[in-house]
């Protein structure tokens, strides 16, 4: 699994959660974020991480960042002879049984008209409205995770949206999940992409390949000391062992 970061332990934490999936983890912390940059720039580290974890002879490679399977995931699909999945189809596939979706992500995910694409593959009377949330990546980092000024933040997001279920279309927004619900209410379905992708698993009978028996092994291209102490946010528990790698 890969990530632009710390942010894809959120998802590390569904898959060990659901199948105590063995697991790999790439977070490039040296070039994230990935948010803000251009597709091919995007495409281009996706493609080097991916290389990087094919080489550990792994059975599959889940591409945990939505910014990464929002403009990768085909040439992934290409590049690599492994099965390859993103967190964009799972969460576009539920949210297209509703009426009124709003996705809310990176600028960069947001901008790639990735998630209403697949939603529409599902559904052609689903409404989609989009609303980039950068300032919601550093928040969560900073720890603010109940401030006010998230809070205030949020609001200015996230107030005027209306719908019946909100996409949380990155890695770190399920960590807001609190303010995110206290702004929306409650009758508005929140989908975090990493509980999606196991219910697509599960659905498509794939849970053979995730079982493992929980072993995470987490390689960063920046400091080592600041994987572990950010992640741990993430992942719910504190863990160490984290190797640096340089990708050249
Ligand atoms: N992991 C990214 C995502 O899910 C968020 C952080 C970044 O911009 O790199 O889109």
């Amino acid at each position: 699994m890969f990530d632009s970061g710390v942010g894809g332990l959120s998802v590390v934490k569904q898959l060990l959660g659901a199948f105590n999936s063995d697991i790999v983890y790439l977070g490039d912390t040296a070039r994230l974020p990935y948010g803000t940059k251009s597709k091919d720039t995007v495409l281009k580290y996706s493609l080097q991480n991916a290389e990087f974890l094919s080489k550990f002879g792994v059975d599959a490679i889940v591409v945990a960042c939505n910014t990464a399977s929002s403009v990768a995931i085909d040439a992934l699909r290409e590049r690599f002879n492994l099965p390859v999945f993103g967190v964009i189809e799972p969460a576009a596939r539920l949210a297209a049984g509703f009426k009124k979706v709003c996705v809310i992500g990176t600028t960069s995910t947001i901008q790639s008209n990735a998630y209403p694409k697949k939603i529409a593959k599902y559904s052609a009377s689903c409404g989609v409205v989009q609303r980039p949330c950068p300032l919601f990546v550093p928040l969560v980092e900073e720890g603010w995770l109940d401030d006010e000024i998230t809070y205030a933040v949020a609001r200015r997001y996230l107030g005027d949206l209306n719908c019946e279920a909100l996409i949380l279309g990155c890695t770190h927004y399920p960590l807001l999940r609190g303010v995110i619900r206290d702004i929306m209410g409650d009758g508005v379905r929140l989908i975090d992409s990493g509980e999606a992708l196991v219910e697509e698993l599960k659905v498509r009978g794939l849970e053979g390949l995730f079982k493992g028996s929980g072993r995470l092994i987490c390689y960063t291209t920046d400091s080592e000391e600041k994987f572990a102490r950010l992640g741990s946010m993430f992942l719910g528990k504190q863990f160490n062992g984290v190797k640096l790698v340089d990708l050249g």
